[in-house]
């Protein structure tokens, strides 16, 4: 073909991971593949009749134009959302995105060159690997362990780059219940972490969509709360909490940050819908987030419960896994020799899918892991597709 694409449009491949998903599709397949929630969650009737009276009271908002950095009303309804959850925030600091992953361009559009260093987690979240390759950002990956980010690594790989004069555009953390692991980052190293973005003044990205799903109740301060505001960039979303299908989410950060990011946001879609911005902020109003949350957390306790004991139950010896307290996923290590994505059919043929590791990792290492969503999945299916996984696992050892 005689036409000429962009380099940016080059970079970007069909994901393996997508590929080896339409697998799970598959009649009598038990799927921890996706990341999405349970749809019985979803307060269709709720949803009927805010959008009626949304309509009926402001139609004329809800369906003109609205403000780059969010409806006045929906920034206020996130404050008061955010509080709940231990952050404040003034408005300034507040711009309303179309989901994290408009949050994770907008933010690669405002830090990243070609060549730009980063730091990501080992593994991380394959969306924002994805945005920040397709940046042409050159990737830096800390090992995680079950605290979290190794942070001594991480200054380790500071100095080498500081040696080689190169200082990286930011820190992308995922610090509660992290996409893939499930791991929090503890007390002690968000502190450590913030104090050495802080003195090297490299910003830190603070992807949290999965901070308000603790099934324990125990929530540590965000990294945001911690740094006093200065240098964090929060990225937040309502997609895993409540529902992913209108898109809504939202950044928080200094005001000199904010208002790049709203010079952005006009050259990529001018404003998030106000329509939907207005239907949240009125959910948020009418006490129903909290429910819905509540709910949220309800549901997927006892999923996780029953696929951390029936791990313990069938899992041969020499794998190891997560215990995460909150969030939709759950990380598993298999014996070295073993490639997830060899195994990936037979798995197939006993009735069982996941998502392999290896894409997770910005430097492709780790074939032998995989991640397991325990969220979709009912909770009847749950020890059926362990005990039918275990048994591929053992096949191959
Ligand atoms: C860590 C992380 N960030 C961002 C996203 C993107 O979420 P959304 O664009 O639906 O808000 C996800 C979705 O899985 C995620 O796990």
């Amino acid at each position: 073909m005689a036409y000429e694409f962009s380099r940016v449009s080059n970079r970007i491949f069909r994901s393996e991971i997508r590929e080896i998903l339409k697998w799970t599709r598959k009649p009598g397949v038990i799927s921890f593949g996706g990341g999405l929630p349970d749809a019985e969650l979803f307060p269709i009737q709720d949803i009927i009749k805010i959008t009626r009276d949304v309509l009926e009271k402001k139609g004329y908002l809800a369906l003109q134009y609205g403000p780059t950095p969010g409806e006045d009303e929906f920034q206020e309804a996130l404050i008061a959302h955010m509080a709940q959850f231990g952050d404040v925030a003034s408005k300034e600091q507040v711009c309303v995105t179309s989901s994290s992953q408009q949050g994770l361009d907008l933010l690669s559009l405002l830090f990243l060159d070609e060549g730009s260093p980063i730091i990501v987690e080992l593994p991380s979240y394959l969306g924002g690997l994805q945005a920040f390759r397709r940046c042409g950002a050159e990737m830096h990956g800390i090992p995680m362990d079950d605290a979290g980010m190794d942070v001594d690594r991480a200054e380790k790989v500071l100095d080498e780059l500081d040696r080689d004069g190169k200082k990286p555009r930011f820190i992308y953390a995922i610090p509660d219940f992290q996409n893939p692991s499930g791991i929090t980052m503890s007390l002690e190293r968000r502190k450590r972490l913030i104090r050495i973005a802080q003195q090297r003044e490299i910003p830190l990205l603070e992807d949290s969509p999965y901070r308000e799903l603790s099934f324990t109740g125990d929530l540590l301060p965000s990294l945001w709360t911690l740094s006093g505001g200065e240098g964090v960039l929060q990225l937040r979303t309502f997609s895993k909490i409540l529902f992913p299908g209108m898109r809504m989410g939202w950044i928080v950060a200094d005001e000199l940050f904010i208002k790049k990011i709203v010079l952005l946001k006009q050259s990529v879609d001018l404003c998030t819908p106000s329509f939907t911005q207005l239907i949240l902020a009125e959910y948020i109003k009418r006490g129903r987030m909290s429910q819905s949350i509540e709910k949220a957390i309800e549901r997927y306790r006892p999923k996780l419960e029953a696929m951390l004991s029936a791990l313990e139950k069938y899992m041969p010896q020499g794998v190891k896994w997560s215990r995460p307290t909150g969030g939709m996923f759950l990380w598993l290590t298999l014996p070295e020799r073993i490639d997830t994505k060899e195994i990936f059919m037979t798995a197939i043929e006993h009735n069982v899918a996941y998502v392999i590791g290896r894409p997770f990792h910005c430097d492709l290492s780790c074939g032998n892991t995989m991640r397991l969503n325990y969220s979709f999945p009912a909770v009847q299916q749950i020890e059926t597709g362990i005990r039918q996984l275990s048994e591929t696992i053992k096949e191959v050892l």
